[in-house]
């Protein structure tokens, strides 16, 4: 086969305008910041797990593209969040990652709130009597926040549809797994890398680059992998056998250690557009999130979970299965974090034009029915078409 000089290059693959990405989606300036606001600023997002606010007054901050942000468990138990800004002069009102407190008390003029965003005191108020500025009109800005399956979303749109209209079916294949037993985060991680955030979510979109991973060319039984779609880009697999055994002195997973409707040698994953996946292995589940730092950085939270309750040993069992694959130390997540950054070294400088998304495998196997799930979605929400954002002919 020839090589391609530069317009060949150039031109787009010959494959259907759904099967193959723009560089530009990952690079150019303009639609990152019309992600955050027609995306980021309109779906559901994981905000963390409810075993992450077990208390009353438990609270926990998170970045989510752009936005700060405070979720709290209020005195009357429920889960509340808020742009965590303070209403006076706009500073970060709380900086810690997580905490308990009754009272936010911003650290620049001593202005206070409750856990419900009441704002709750002014120092020397009095000052204000002529200017009319009342403490009830001053609370923090409430963020929209809902829950499902021990899973806590928020969204920064007041007009966007509810979280079970958001999420629909998609985590129903996960649901024994979610609610079949109490869970509990064990593993949290957060992480910036040098890439555009799709960049990440295609690495748990993409099951193709099992390739990369030597655990998964060693350990999975691809064919098995059945695909689901749903509306909205979201997306689930399912029944890939997993043969532990195949790897160095490992071990089948053992029986009494699966999670509720799945099997231990079993491995079932969902993702929700735009940033979620969860990756259930049997016997303990990982969840990612990603959010978008700048076109060419990243921020990637992972959780892993296990049975709340459950006796030192087979947390410690669950433990090393996760950190198998899994976390810093585990093999494929580094490996993922350098797939990721390959394709920044090439679409952030514009030398990658396009990335085909083309096999097609009757949603079995090795489709990339998920990355077009996504990317319809994104091109949906964006109103440009992912293959040619800008309409160029
Ligand atoms: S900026 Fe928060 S009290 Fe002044
Ligand atoms: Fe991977």
């Amino acid at each position: 086969m020839p090589s391609r000089d530069t317009e060949t290059w150039q031109r787009a693959p010959a494959v259907p305008d759904t099967h193959y990405v723009s560089g530009l989606v990952y690079s150019d300036p303009e639609i990152f910041e019309e992600e955050r606001s027609k995306i980021f600023g309109k779906v559901w997002a994981l905000a963390c797990h409810e075993s992450e606010l077990p208390k009353k007054f438990d609270f926990r901050t998170i970045d989510y593209a752009g936005t700060p942000i405070i979720v709290t468990r209020g005195g009357d138990g429920r889960v509340r969040s808020f742009v965590n800004v303070c209403s006076h002069r706009g500073a970060k009102l709380v900086n810690e990652v997580s905490g308990n407190t009754r009272r936010f008390i911003c650290f620049y003029h001593q202005w206070a709130y409750d856990s419900e965003g009441a704002c709750v005191g002014i120092p020397q108020p009095d000052a204000y009597n002529e200017t009319g500025l009342r403490a009830e009109d001053c609370g923090l800005r409430e963020v929209r926040t809902d829950s499902k399956y021990g899973l806590i979303f928020i969204n920064l749109s007041d007009e966007a549809p509810t979280l079970n209209e958001f999420i629909g079916d998609a985590l129903e294949p996960l649901s024994p797994m979610l609610t079949g037993t109490e869970l509990e985060v064990f593993h949290y991680q957060r992480s910036e890398i040098n890439a555009n955030w799709k960049a990440w979510m295609e690495t748990n979109l993409d099951t193709y680059h099992g390739l990369m991973h030597v655990l998964l060319r060693k350990t999975q039984v691809n064919s098995s992998r059945e695909i689901t779609l749903f509306l909205g880009g979201h997306a689930a697999t399912g029944g890939s056998g997993q043969k532990y055994g195949d790897y160095g002195n490992w071990a089948a997973r053992e029986e009494s250690l699966a999670l509720p409707g799945i099997g231990a040698n079993e491995m079932k994953n969902g993702d929700l557009f735009p940033n979620f996946t969860i990756l259930c292995r049997g016997t303990v589940i990982r969840i990612d999130t990603v959010t978008p730092i700048s076109p060419h950085r990243l921020l990637v939270e992972c959780r892993g979970l296990g049975v709340k309750g459950e006796s030192e040993s087979d947390r410690h069992q669950r433990i090393e299965h996760h950190n198998q694959y899994w976390g810093f130390a585990g093999r494929n997540w580094p490996e993922d974090a350098v797939a990721a950054e390959r394709c920044e070294a090439t679409f952030g400088s514009g030398a990658a034009r396009h990335q085909i998304i083309a096999r097609e495998e009757n949603l079995r196997g090795n489709d990339d029915g998920m990355l077009r799930g996504f990317y319809a979605e994104w091109s949906r929400m964006m109103g440009r078409p992912a293959n040619n954002p800008f309409n160029r002919s």
